[in-house]
């Protein structure tokens, strides 16, 4: 038999985005209204949860949040429970501090843990299952990639933010008979690319799935420029890379369980083209902005939803869990059928084939 549930905690983990202070306000408001349990938020992730750094969430707590970008818990992506770097003079030691995390959980006598992360979140929460603590995983990041689930809360909100910025640069790009390339972050899958470059008209997108050949672009610039459209839109992921190349590293992150931080793609891509096209190219790069603002409303939707969907499967007495979305209705996943990685963009994805469709190319080699 389950325990019954009196008091639960949650926390937020990874990069942060916006809807997660949504999901906050969910969970507690539908845990108090509902069962009448208490909440705690975790500080800072999983940090807070090995240090033990815990607040009470009350419905005045988390009113006038839904519409605030971040998180009012905090977030970290630097902190591994299973691999936790601690300094020591000039040298960094690591050790497994899993155990002090579940000995903070049991003396705080929470009956379960509401986890809002990425797939790094989603990987400890699986571990923390295994080891016994009761779990409900809920999906967030603008990047769209975690495994289990076809929506992430964030996603929605950067993808309307990446469309307003090319809205913004066609008219400069037009204007100047220019080629704008627009850096979308992403890490290793193109989602955010391809929903914005669609959304946007992008005239060629540039995803990681999908490896580019250079003299392809070429070739489409200097078409357009020949017929008269003067201008070029193109929007790349961070982690696209031309075939037979490499993924653009911006920097090695120290000490964390995914060192790599992607970036610089269409500063490399710019001089690219300009060399060889001739035709005069400007880069920007989104990066953080995307992670920023008020959660649009298909995100409200999403973070409220599966808020209260993750209380009502604790009260239904699940655990080790996340809930997702699938096939045009709410799903839960399994924690321990959770495939490792990220979720990329399948080839045949429909969204693909539409930007065909609008005449714009991936200018992918043979
Ligand atoms: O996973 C979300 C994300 O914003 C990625 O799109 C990006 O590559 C990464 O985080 C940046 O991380 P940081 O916050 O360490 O700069």
């Amino acid at each position: 038999m389950k325990k019954r549930i009196r008091k639960i905690a949650i926390l937020t983990g990874g990069g942060d985005c916006p809807g997660l202070n949504a999901v906050i306000r969910a969970v507690s408001r539908s845990a108090i209204h509902d069962y009448g349990w208490e909440v705690w938020g975790i500080e800072d992730g999983f940090a807070g949860l090995i240090e033990g750094r815990f607040l009470p969430l009350t419905i005045d707590k988390v009113s006038g949040i839904l519409t605030q970008g971040g998180t009012i818990l905090g977030t970290t992506n630097r902190t591994n429970p299973f691999l936790y770097a601690k300094r020591k003079g000039l040298k960094v030691e690591y050790k497994d501090v899993s155990k002090q995390a579940l000995r903070f959980f049991r003396s705080g006598q929470f009956d379960a843990l509401v986890c809002v992360g990425g797939d790094g979140t989603m990987s400890f929460a699986k571990r923390f299952s295994k080891e016994g603590l009761p779990i409900v995983g809920i999906p967030k990041t603008i990047d769209n990639d975690v495994p289990g689930t076809e929506r992430t809360v964030g996603f929605y909100s950067a993808v309307h933010t990446a469309t307003e910025a090319i809205d913004k640069l066609h008219t400069t790009a037009a204007s100047h008979h220019r080629v704008m390339v627009i850096e979308v972050m992403g890490r290793d899958a193109g989602w955010l690319a391809l929903a914005s470059g669609l959304a946007g008209g992008a005239d060629i997108l540039l995803i990681p799935e999908l490896p580019f050949d250079l003299k392809k672009v070429y070739a489409r610039v200097k078409q357009r420029s020949s017929k008269g459209r003067r201008f070029t839109i193109i929007v790349v992921a961070e982690g696209a890379f031309p075939s037979g190349g490499e993924k653009i590293v911006q920097r090695k992150v120290k000490d964390v369980s995914q060192p790599v931080r992607l970036g610089g793609i269409a500063h490399w891509l710019a001089n690219q083209i300009e060399m060889g096209t001739d035709v005069e190219t400007r880069a920007t790069v989104l990066g953080h902005v995307l992670r920023g603002g008020s959660p649009i409303y298909q995100d409200r939707l999403l973070a409220t939803s599966f808020g209260c969907e993750a209380t009502h499967r604790l009260a239904m007495g699940e655990r080790g869990m996340m809930v997702g979305w699938g096939k045009g209705e709410f799903i839960t996943i399994p924690l321990k059928n959770l495939a490792g990685g990220c979720r990329l963009v399948p080839k045949n994805h429909p969204w693909i084939d539409a930007c065909r469709s609008m005449g714009a190319i991936f200018a992918e080699a043979e």
